[in-house]
């Protein structure tokens, strides 16, 4: 039967195949058990794509990552394309991507799991459990800001890329992070560097003027310069609940949010773009540990990141709450059953395969269920 769950996969380079391939084994173990099917397809991006048709995301492509309910992302890049013009290099597919979908919240959760306390290279007290999320500005700011690029200043050559952020830009990433904030601790601190920069200024009276008007009283709002919150996220991170912040602090602060936790391998994330008239909105999922190729092909890479990126999927594209905890509990039992892939290794732990960390999650799956 058709399904009307439309989710398009792309696994990209490096690892993301592999990891990509456990979901599959997820996909199927819903369609068995729960009777919850997707209609999956699957094509090319990054590197992968430039291979097949020099570009690092094809047009025909793109028109179904926009026509799709849900975009898997996997990963991007490798050595091999290092020296790609600007673009047609694996990055340009995710940025095309998320411009073009007008993805402009990226929801990047950090957790610690008890499990994995000891992955972690901070003091357990620190981290024992932690929840922040980071709502990262993801369609603008400096990633996409004009003029950019190389020109003649006063005789010589200089390189410039621009800040730049419209009110409007600022505010909708904003109400994201206060509603979401409101499912959780009701507490947002809006980063950036207004003691240095315009845009932080604006950003500042901006996030301040909306939370005064737009009825979000129950939610406490704190500021933060983002040299101090990347401190303070290593000093005392149980401090935050949600940080809301643009594209390029948003892309260091989650990469340090995320070694909190022990393994770039564990973190999942997803990219909202706005509500439409009919209540769907477009969205990608992606792990944010990237291609890693000095392991890709070997069956090291740990694939839970992925998988949490489909529970991040079920949850907030297709509505499936009961599923979504389904998944997140089961990769919860795999780690406290002591499974681990190379990259969350404790002392005198041996590791398993990417394929063995998905049968283990599916072999959860069915305990769960029973
Ligand atoms: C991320 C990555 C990307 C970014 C790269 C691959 C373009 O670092 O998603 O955090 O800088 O946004
Ligand atoms: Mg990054």
């Amino acid at each position: 039967m058709a399904s009307n769950k439309n989710l398009l996969m792309l696994p990209g380079d490096g690892i993301g195949p592999e990891v990509c391939v456990e979901v599959r084994k997820v996909l199927d173990w819903m369609d068995r058990r729960r009777a919850v099917s997707f209609d999956v397809s699957e094509d090319l991006v990054g590197g992968a794509a430039y291979d097949a048709h020099g570009a690092a995301i094809s047009d025909a492509t793109m028109d179904k990552a926009m026509a799709a309910d849900a975009v898997l992302f996997g990963a991007v890049g490798g050595p091999q394309y290092d020296k790609l013009g600007w673009d047609v290099r694996p990055e340009a597919g995710l940025l095309r991507l998320r411009k073009e979908m007008d993805l402009f919240a990226n929801l990047r959760p950090a957790v610690t799991f008890d499990a994995l306390l000891d992955a972690s290279t901070l003091k357990p007290e620190v981290i024992r459990g932690l929840d922040i999320l980071i709502v990262r500005e993801l369609t603008a700011g400096v990633y996409f800001g004009e003029p950019r690029g190389l020109q003649e200043w006063n005789g010589a050559e200089r390189c410039i890329d621009t800040q730049a952020y419209t009110k409007a830009e600022i505010e909708r990433v904003a109400e994201v992070a206060f509603d979401l904030a409101r499912k959780r601790n009701s507490k947002v601190t809006s980063v950036e560097k207004a003691n240095v920069m315009k845009t932080g200024v604006f950003w500042r009276e901006t996030v301040t003027a909306l939370h005064a008007a737009g009825g979000y009283s129950d939610i406490e709002l704190g500021h933060m310069y983002a040299d101090n919150c990347a401190m303070q996220l290593v000093r005392n991170p149980k401090q935050f609940d949600v940080i809301v912040t643009d594209n390029l602090f948003g892309d260091l602060l989650s990469d340090c949010a995320a070694m909190l936790t022990g393994s770039l391998g564990m973190l999942p994330s997803a990219s909202l773009g706005a509500i439409d008239e009919t209540g769907r909105r477009k969205a990608l999922y992606e792990p944010v540990h990237g291609s890693a190729p000095d392991i890709a092909g070997q069956g090291k890479a740990n694939p839970l990141a992925m998988l949490l990126s489909f529970a991040m999927a079920l949850r907030y594209s297709f509505d499936l709450q009961e599923d979504a905890d389904l998944v997140e509990q089961a990769v919860q039992d795999v780690l406290s059953a002591g499974k681990r892939t190379a990259d969350i290794l404790g002392a005198g732990e041996t590791p398993i395969s990417t394929a063995q960390m998905g049968d283990a999650v599916c072999e959860a799956l069915d305990r769960r269920a029973a």
